[in-house]
């Protein structure tokens, strides 16, 4: 009875080890849909001449539910323990995707800059919100970082770099 128990028990294991990794996983698809949320709401605004300050709702909105998506991110990847090989090759490709996901966000901010530009305020809102979701993907980068094996963080710093740099060059455009 006891030896039956016992695969269970070790499978259990197995299924806590791994849930640090998948826990990241899971916050980084949570940060993704909610870029594509955003990016779904910038490429429903009106043109310029129809834009009416009640427009920029859904976008604060969106926004808002990114920085809270990623400062959850920050928290669980705090929390998690060191992540294993395979988790950390499973974080890398979804660290890809991600990064593909952000900056071509960050690119439509860009292209949809001068619908903005007819209402004074917009772009100053966006500029916070901007430099808020920089800083805390900064920080969740850091936290992700800090759990792959000491001999990957190197490469793990050189595959979030351009998501910094696409932050870097939209803040720049609206600042
Ligand atoms: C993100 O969206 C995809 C596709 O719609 C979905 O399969 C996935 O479950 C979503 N992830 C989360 C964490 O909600
Ligand atoms: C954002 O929208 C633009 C313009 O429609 C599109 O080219 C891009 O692929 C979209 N990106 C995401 C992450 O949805
Ligand atoms: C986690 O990995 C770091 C190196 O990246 C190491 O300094 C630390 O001791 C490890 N922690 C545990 C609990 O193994
Ligand atoms: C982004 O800007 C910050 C602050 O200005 C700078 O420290 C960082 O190196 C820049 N990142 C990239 C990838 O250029």
């Amino acid at each position: 009875m006891r030896l039956s128990l016992l695969p269970l028990g070790v499978s259990l294991l197995a299924a806590q080890v791994l849930a640090d990794g998948a826990s990241i996983l899971a916050a980084m698809s949570t940060i993704s849909n909610a870029t594509v949320a955003l990016n779904d709401t910038l490429n429903s605004f009106p043109s310029s001449a129809l834009l009416a300050i009640g427009d920029i709702g859904p976008l604060l909105v969106d926004s808002v539910t990114l920085l809270d998506d990623i400062n959850s991110g920050v928290k669980v990847a705090q929390d998690s323990a060191n992540l294993t090989l395979a988790e950390t090759i499973q974080v890398a490709q979804a660290t890809i995707s991600l990064r593909s996901v952000v900056s071509s966000t960050l690119a439509n901010l860009i292209t949809v800059k001068p619908r903005f530009d007819q209402l004074v305020v917009v772009s100053p809102v966006i500029l916070v919100n901007l430099k808020l979701e920089k800083d805390a993907t900064d920080r969740f980068g850091k936290a992700v970082v800090s759990k792959v094996p000491a001999a990957f963080q190197g490469t793990a710093v050189t595959l979030l770099a351009p998501i910094d740099a696409a932050f870097n060059s939209t803040i720049a455009i609206y600042s």
